[in-house]
C-alpha cells in the first residue's frame, strides 16, 4: 500500500509548472508583442463597417455596368453601307473576301454564273474557321471539318456546322454592288 502524496513533495512540481507557464507565456509576448498604445488598433466593429461598405460599392458598380451594357444592347446597331465595288469588276463565278459589318470580321462575296450576287460571313457557324468558294463544286466550303454550305442560301449541305453562314444584304444598282446589313457572326 503507498502513502498518500505528501503536500512537501508535491509543491516542488507546481512551482515548476508555473515557472515553465510563465516562461513560455513571456517567450510568446516576446515574439508576438504588440504595443497597444502604438499600434493602429482596428476593432472589429470598424473592420466589419469596412467590409460592409466594400460589398455595398462593389454591388453598385457592378449594376451600374449591367445598366450600362443593357442599354447599350438596347440600341438598334446600324447597318453600315460598304461599297464592294462596280458589278463589272466581278466575273461571273468570282468571290472577295470583304470586311463587315465591322473593321475585323470578314465576309465573302460570290457572284454566280447567272450573274447575281451573294454574300456571307466568312466565319464557320462551327467552330469559326474561314470558309471560301469552291468554284469547282460550286458550293461555299470550310477546311476545317469539312462543312459545305448552299452557295446561292448559306444553309448547310453536309458537315458538322448546325446552322447556316451569316447572310450578307447586297444592294446591287446597275452598275455597283453594296453591302447594307446582316453578316454579324
Ligand atoms: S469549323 Fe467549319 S466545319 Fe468545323
Amino acid at each position: 500500500m503507498t502513502a498518500p502524496e505528501d503536500s512537501r513533495t508535491a509543491a516542488p512540481e507546481c512551482r515548476r509548472e508555473a515557472a515553465l507557464k510563465k516562461k513560455y507565456a513571456r517567450h510568446w509576448e516576446d515574439d508576438f508583442s504588440v504595443d497597444w498604445d502604438v499600434t493602429e488598433y482596428v476593432s472589429r466593429r470598424e473592420f466589419t463597417r469596412f467590409l460592409g461598405l466594400s460589398s455595398a460599392g462593389m454591388a453598385l458598380g457592378t449594376t451600374m455596368i449591367a445598366a450600362a451594357a443593357s442599354l447599350k444592347n438596347d440600341e438598334p446597331e446600324e447597318a453600315p453601307r460598304v461599297r464592294l465595288g462596280r458589278v463589272a469588276d466581278f466575273p461571273l463565278g468570282a468571290s472577295k473576301a470583304f470586311e463587315y459589318p465591322r473593321k475585323g470580321l470578314y465576309a465573302l462575296l460570290v457572284r454566280h454564273e447567272d450573274g447575281t450576287f451573294s454574300a456571307y460571313s466568312q466565319k464557320c457557324p462551327h467552330l469559326g474557321c474561314a470558309v471560301y468558294y469552291e468554284h469547282e463544286k460550286n458550293v461555299l466550303e470550310c477546311p476545317c471539318h469539312e462543312g459545305f454550305f448552299n452557295v446561292k442560301t448559306g444553309d448547310v449541305i453536309s458537315g458538322p456546322p448546325q446552322r447556316g453562314l451569316s447572310v450578307v444584304q447586297l444592294e446591287v444598282t446597275t452598275d455597283e454592288v453594296w453591302a447594307v446589313g446582316g453578316g454579324g457572326h
